[in-house]
């Protein structure tokens, strides 16, 4: 069973695809990670993430680089999340994901293309969303419990700005597969937003 989890950031997409792994005993793979790996390599080259050629050169990235705990932070996101526009890096991280994808035994993968692009025959697609606000207040308190001062306004300015480089791009665009199923988790707690998506896995393997 392969279970695709897309969804733009901080929609709670992450945390679900990792309860959903843990519930069904799958492995997990957070596409998203690859993406940030390229963006830190890009960083850490001195190289523009706008610039397809210095995006390419950074693709080669060792895999240790996944571990690093700085993949995490804001800044890696946004060159994650400008990195990701071209299609010469996301054709470079394709076959990765294709082939933990179709491991024997399936997997859930997380990202914002798996339902359309990496596993489109993927038996169960889910589409986890949320509203801006909310989203920007979610990864606000993360930050404020990792002690990062960063103000609320900035927050939800930058998920604007991600989401629409992601929406708008023309390479594997963010969108819901036409057969997914869209959970927003605007009024749900983590429990009750997990609750809903093993639910929905039940029903539809
Ligand atoms: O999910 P996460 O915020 O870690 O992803 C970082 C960036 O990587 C996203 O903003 C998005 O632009 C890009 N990404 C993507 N396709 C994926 C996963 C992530 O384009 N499958």
């Amino acid at each position: 069973m392969i279970i695709a989890v897309d969804g733009p950031t901080a929609s709670g997409k992450g945390t679900i695809a990792k309860a959903l792994a843990a519930h069904f005993g799958l492995p997990h793979l957070d596409t998203g990670l690859l993406y940030r790996a390229v963006g830190r390599q890009v960083q850490l080259n001195g190289g523009d993430p706008d610039n397809p050629a210095d995006a390419l050169a950074a693709c080669t990235f060792y895999d240790t680089l996944l571990d690093d705990d700085i993949l995490r932070s804001e800044e890696v996101g946004g060159f994650a999340s400008r990195v990701s526009v071209h299609p010469a890096v996301r054709q470079a991280l394709y076959e990765r994901q294709r082939a933990f994808a179709t491991q024997p035994g399936g997997a859930v993968l997380d990202g914002r293309d798996i339902g359309t692009v990496i596993a489109p025959e993927a038996e169960v697609k889910l589409y986890i969303t949320a509203s801006v606000q909310e989203r920007a207040r979610r990864r606000w308190l993360e930050m404020t419990g990792r002690e990062i001062d960063i103000p609320l306004a900035e927050i939800e300015r930058d998920i604007v700005a991600r989401d629409a480089r992601d929406i708008n791009r023309t390479d594997a665009p963010l969108r819901a597969a036409t057969d997914a199923l869209v959970i927003d988790t605007t009024h749900f707690g983590r429990e009750a937003a997990v609750e809903a998506a093993i639910e929905a896995v039940e029903q539809m393997r």
